[in-house]
């Protein structure tokens, strides 16, 4: 694994996670818990974000202190999972904005199969924060990525709660430069593509559609 990829073991968010797993969870709370998580990991992924300096004039004194350098973030959910994790990011980087890809995944082929795009104007201005509770085999993550580059964005990083090796693997030696944010490491994917132990259809048990 490159350093690029960066395993989140945060005592909280593998907390949250044993909860997420577990079959008895609600959908309330699984959802609940999908945003938490996503605000947890955002911390982690925007430890690198870029600071100056202002003055501020407190009660007692004027000084120079550090706020966040005016940069343009675009956070990217992959319809619909992805969904579940925007409030999260949003409560943390309240100016960003959100742009859309729908992909679902053939379960015949699980190849990804895209049937919505939006994204903001100036997109290609913007650092993107891709974000999908789980990484299978990659190939829904990959599809993103490659049409995040071709609407010509430089500066790419993705979030997914969930992983497993394969998936890892395939956007390291797709897309080595892009940053991969994961808060739990899983085992393999079984013969449906499922990560295992994994969680589940993260869409389905955000949404209650199972
Ligand atoms: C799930 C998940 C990812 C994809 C991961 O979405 O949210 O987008 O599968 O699998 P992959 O790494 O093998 O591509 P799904 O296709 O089930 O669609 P949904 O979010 O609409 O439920
Ligand atoms: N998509 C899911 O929602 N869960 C998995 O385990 C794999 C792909």
């Amino acid at each position: 694994m490159n350093e690029n990829v960066h395993i989140l073991n945060h005592p909280l968010l593998q907390h949250k996670l044993t909860i997420l797993r577990n079959e008895n969870t609600s959908t309330k709370d699984f959802r609940e818990l999908v945003s938490e998580i996503a605000m947890l990991m955002t911390y982690e992924a925007t430890r690198d974000l870029p600071l100056e300096d202002v003055s501020v004039k407190t009660p007692i004194a004027t000084d120079t202190f550090k706020t966040i350098s005016g940069k343009k973030i675009a956070i990217v959910p992959i319809l619909r999972a992805g969904l579940g994790m925007v409030d999260g990011v949003l409560k943390m980087i309240p100016s960003a904005r959100v742009g859309h890809i729908g992909l679902f995944r053939d379960p015949q082929t699980l190849k990804p199969v895209k049937y919505y795009c939006k994204m903001p104007a100036d997109i290609a201005d913007r650092d993107i924060l891709i974000v999908d509770p789980m990484l299978a085999t990659g190939g829904s993550s990959c599809a993103a990525i490659d049409f995040m580059k071709e609407y010509g964005c430089k500066h790419i990083k993705m979030m997914n709660i969930l992983a497993a090796p394969e998936g890892i693997e395939r956007v390291q030696k797709e897309h080595p430069d892009v940053e991969l944010y994961v808060a739990g490491l899983d085992d393999h994917l079984n013969e449906n593509g499922y990560i295992v132990p994994g969680l589940g259809d993260a869409g389905d048990r955000i949404f209650g559609t199972k």
